[in-house]
């Protein structure tokens, strides 16, 4: 589907997605500016407990898969 990550890979921007939008990796990892994090629900907890395990996590952290 249209998520972050394949949209990114559309445009050919290289972000990974080793899970293929499972939500069992971290590896597409992102950061959301701030305009449009507001807009995005909040990550549920899948989400949430796989960014836990992503490096350098920040306050506008997503998976870029499980943006839509
Ligand atoms: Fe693995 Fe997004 S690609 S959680």
């Amino acid at each position: 589907g249209d998520n972050v990550l394949y949209l990114a890979h559309k445009h050919e921007i290289d972000l990974e997605g080793a899970c293929e939008a499972s939500l069992a990796c971290s590896t597409c990892h992102v950061y959301v500016s701030g305009e449009f994090l507001d807009k995005l629900p909040d990550p549920d907890e899948r989400e949430d407990d796989m960014l836990d395990m992503a490096p350098l996590l920040q306050e506008n952290s997503r998976l870029g898969c499980q943006i839509i």
